[in-house]
């Protein structure tokens, strides 16, 4: 570690986004600790590739919180961790605002009382909703369509009236599709269940899955298939490096889009998977789900100016391939 770079606190770093993260935080030469409860994060990976601290906690333990503030000095905190699929906070929306809002709360709390004020937050495009316009800016109205959108609202608020009341400031990352895997291969997606489409892709390569289904081929698109914005985790994660830097040189709190500012289509993303995997990838054509935009866009034209941020992984080849690497070395 370089000499006088601060401590980190990243809640959620055994998860996806988290763990590249803490990746890139540890190669710039912050020290790291994670808390995350291991609902989904992947203990291996801190243990064999991260090699930083695991705390295994939860944001809602208020005592751990305030023992492990007092205990340490973090300059800055990182919040990945929430719950994230859409389907279930529909059908379950209690689990979701008490994780992902009542959560949040006690942790901002706890940091207020060890006078910690630096934020970084992962919000989300589902807090646009349907867009009215494309592509999607950061002032776009928010209206989630979903109760995930909604936690992920709510705590944006809060973060608002937070910086109003208590001097408290954030970094708000509004992430479009992440997707891809750490180009060394040390990292990558490995959601249980998996609901995102390029790793389902891959598994239907590695013949996990007998076909990948496409829901709707009738939209107003070019090849009547959605089309969605996919942001290479890598340069996810050296956005959320320019956040914290932005926010420990005396930064505002500010809120931006992260995106690729290109959209590529499902049958689209099937055809990169098909070239990089060399391989016929069956398909199956279903009906539209309820609730899914025909396209969402984002610019990340604020992102570029004012944290001078620059995607190093903008097209969808390596996007695909770099999941595939990963896919390979841990599912076959
Ligand atoms: N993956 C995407 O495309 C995407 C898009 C927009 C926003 N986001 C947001 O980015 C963040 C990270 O997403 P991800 O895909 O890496 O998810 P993930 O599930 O892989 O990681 C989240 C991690 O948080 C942990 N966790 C959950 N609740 C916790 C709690 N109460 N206390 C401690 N740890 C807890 C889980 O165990 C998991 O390791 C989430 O907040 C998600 O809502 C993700």
């Amino acid at each position: 570690m370089s000499a006088g770079k601060p401590s980190i606190l990243v809640t959620g770093g055994a998860g996806y986004i988290g763990s590249h993260t803490v990746l890139a935080l540890k190669q710039a030469g912050y020290e790291v600790v994670i808390l995350d409860n291991l609902v989904y994060g992947h203990r291996d990976l801190v243990e064999q590739v991260l090699q930083v601290e695991l705390i295994a906690g939860d944001t809602s333990d208020r005592s751990l919180l305030d023992h492990l503030f007092q205990s340490r000095n973090f300059a800055a905190v990182m919040h990945f961790s929430a719950y994230a699929y859409v389907g279930e906070s529909v059908t379950d929306p209690a689990k979701y605002y008490r994780n992902n809002v009542l959560g949040t709360l006690t942790l901002l709390e706890s940091m207020l009382a060890a006078s910690i004020n630096k934020f970084v937050f992962s919000s989300t495009c589902a807090t646009y909703g349907v867009p009215n316009f494309i592509p999607i800016t950061e002032d776009h109205p928010q209206n989630p369509i979903n109760p995930y959108g909604a936690t992920k609202l709510m705590v944006e608020r809060i973060l608002t009236d937070f910086d109003v009341a208590y001097n408290f400031k954030s970094v708000r990352f509004r992430y479009f599709n992440a997707a891809g895997a750490n180009p060394q291969g040390l990292l990558g997606e490995d959601h249980d269940p998996e609901t995102h489409l390029i790793p389902l892709v891959l598994q239907t390569a590695l013949g996990k899955r007998e076909a990948i289904s496409i829901f709707g081929t009738d939209y107003p698109t070019p090849d009547g298939t959605c089309v969605r914005d996919y942001i290479h985790v890598n340069d996810l994660a050296d956005a959320h490096i320019l956040g914290l830097e932005y926010l420990l040189n005396g930064g505002e709190s500010e809120v931006f889009n992260l995106g690729n500012g290109n959209g590529f289509s499902v049958r689209e993303v099937i055809a990169a998977a098909e070239d990089v995997t060399g391989m016929v990838i069956p398909v199956e054509e279903c009906d539209r789900r309820p609730g899914d935009p025909p396209a969402l866009i984002g610019t990340s034209e604020k992102a570029r100016k004012i944290l001078n941020w620059q995607p190093q992984y903008p097209g969808i080849k390596d996007i695909v391939s770099h999941a595939w690497q990963w896919h390979q070395s841990r599912h076959k």
